[in-house]
């Protein structure tokens, strides 16, 4: 018979476990909570709007001037409604958002309504990128900017948003493929010093764009640009924090985003403008990899190869090394970026292109220093926009159709670049450049 001792012995084991095991569930939950409230509020930071905490200025910049645009808190309390609005046609699908052409009904206006793509279902809530478009939008006033008008919600229990915005008949994008002949000399010059003129306003206002191409800028029938499509855009601050790289449609993205820069300012908006600035004369994107190795590939062989030099922090950036082997070789490509290319750019157009295209960031022009440039100083003087000619709009009409081009980037983790053979990059070069 066991004794009593020995009963209650097993007994005090037995409570000691069930304690052991309550405790151990306690802790596990207590740490699931501590790991779901981290999340959260990593989730909350990642979803902030607000710009960073504006940091003492360690150096001069050249950022004399530049102001914060008063912040205002999107909220949504007194939307009016969607049935404000008769939508008339589709204009396009994009990749945060659908675009249609729609009348308002006690004005009888034309709109443009962007539908913002609300996974309904998952738990992602409110579109970062749709936050981020309303906040920019609301705040920034400037001619050669898109103009919101509202935010409205649809009907329903899903309560869709959508933004309104002042239609604009072309996009430069759409445009140009139907175009003929590329713009004039003094037509490009119009144009992008109306495009100069709104990034300047948004980098003096401390706002990255960061998917500046030709389908996000909207042409009017009076001759006027409107920069739109501020799903990416963000608020930066000096010294610049942190950011994701995964900004930019491929083909307008700079090398140092190429090359995983996590730290990168109003240059990167500079190089796009640059890339655009090629378009408008060929009416060809001037660099279309099919992926980030392909664009690097792409870039080099235009541009050349840095040095140490031309780029000191090119070797510190973090895809980098997939090219080391280049940069010891003799065979530094040049810049293909010459008259040939560009028949009817003088040497100052030249420049300037170059400048916006130069490799490393810090060779880039300001907005302000491309606006006061002597190429928009020289004959053929600058078209008058009342001058401009029309163009037949294809929005006002059936959904716009264009070629393929790549998508804005996904949210999402960068990639990086794989230890790729680099050497397509001289392909149809002399190899003693
Ligand atoms: N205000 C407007 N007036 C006329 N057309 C517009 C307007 N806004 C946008 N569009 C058209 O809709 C297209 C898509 O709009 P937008 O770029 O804002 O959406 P998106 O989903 O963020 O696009 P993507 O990710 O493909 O760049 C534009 O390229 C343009 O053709
Ligand atoms: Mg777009």
């Amino acid at each position: 018979m066991s004794s009593r001792w020995a009963v209650s012995k097993d007994a005090d084991q037995a409570i000691t476990a069930q304690r052991k095991r309550q405790k151990e569930g306690k802790r596990r939950a207590r740490e699931q909570k501590q790991k779901e409230t981290a999340e959260q509020q990593e989730q909350q930071a990642q979803r902030s709007i607000e710009p960073p905490t504006k940091r003492r200025r360690t150096e001069a910049t050249s950022l004399e001037g530049a102001s914060l645009l008063p912040q205002t808190n999107p909220s949504f309390g007194q939307s009016r409604g969607l049935e404000l609005y008769d939508i008339l046609n589709n204009i396009e699908e994009g990749s945060y958002g659908f675009v249609s052409r729609a009348r308002e009904n006690p004005t009888g206006e034309i709109v443009a309504l962007k539908r913002l793509k609300i996974e309904h279902g998952n738990n992602e809530g409110f579109p970062v990128t749709g936050l981020r478009e309303i906040q920019t939008l609301r705040v920034c006033s400037h001619p050669h900017i898109v103009h919101l008008r509202e935010v409205v919600v649809g009907p329903g229990p899903m309560q869709d948003v959508y933004l309104v915005m002042d239609f604009l008949e072309h996009d430069l994008k759409a445009l140009l493929e139907d175009m003929d002949e590329p713009f004039s000399s003094s037509e490009t010059k119009t144009l992008m010093l109306q495009i100069s003129s709104a990034t300047e306003y948004l980098h003096k206002n401390w706002i990255l764009h960061r998917d500046l191409k030709t389908s996000n800028l909207l042409l009017n029938n009076r001759g006027e640009i409107k920069i739109a499509d501020f799903g990416m855009a963000r608020y930066t601050a000096s010294p610049p924090p942190r950011l994701t790289q995964l900004v930019v449609t491929l083909w307008y993205r700079a090398p140092e985003l190429l090359l995983g820069a996590e730290e990168y300012g109003f240059e990167i908006d500079i190089w796009s403008m640059g890339c655009i600035f090629s378009e408008l004369l060929t009416r060809e994107p001037i660099l279309q990899g099919k992926n980030e190795v392909g664009q690097l590939s792409a870039i080099f062989s235009l541009l050349g190869i840095p040095t140490p030099a031309t780029w000191p922090a090119f070797k510190s950036l973090p895809n980098s090394k997939a090219l080391y082997p280049l940069l010891g070789t003799t065979r530094n490509l040049t810049s293909q970026l010459n008259s040939s290319k560009y028949p009817d750019l003088t040497e100052a157009g030249i420049q300037l292109l170059a400048s916006m295209l130069t490799l490393n960031p810090e060779g880039r022009p300001s907005a302000s220093e491309i606006l006061s440039h002597p190429y928009f100083r020289e004959d053929p003087r600058p078209k008058p926009k009342q001058m401009f000619p029309t163009f037949p709009s294809k929005a006002g009409q059936e959904k716009r159709r264009r070629r393929a081009t790549p998508r804005a980037p996904n949210r999402g983790e960068a990639p990086r670049l794989p230890a790729e053979d680099f050497t397509s990059i001289f392909a149809g070069h002399d190899s003693k450049h």
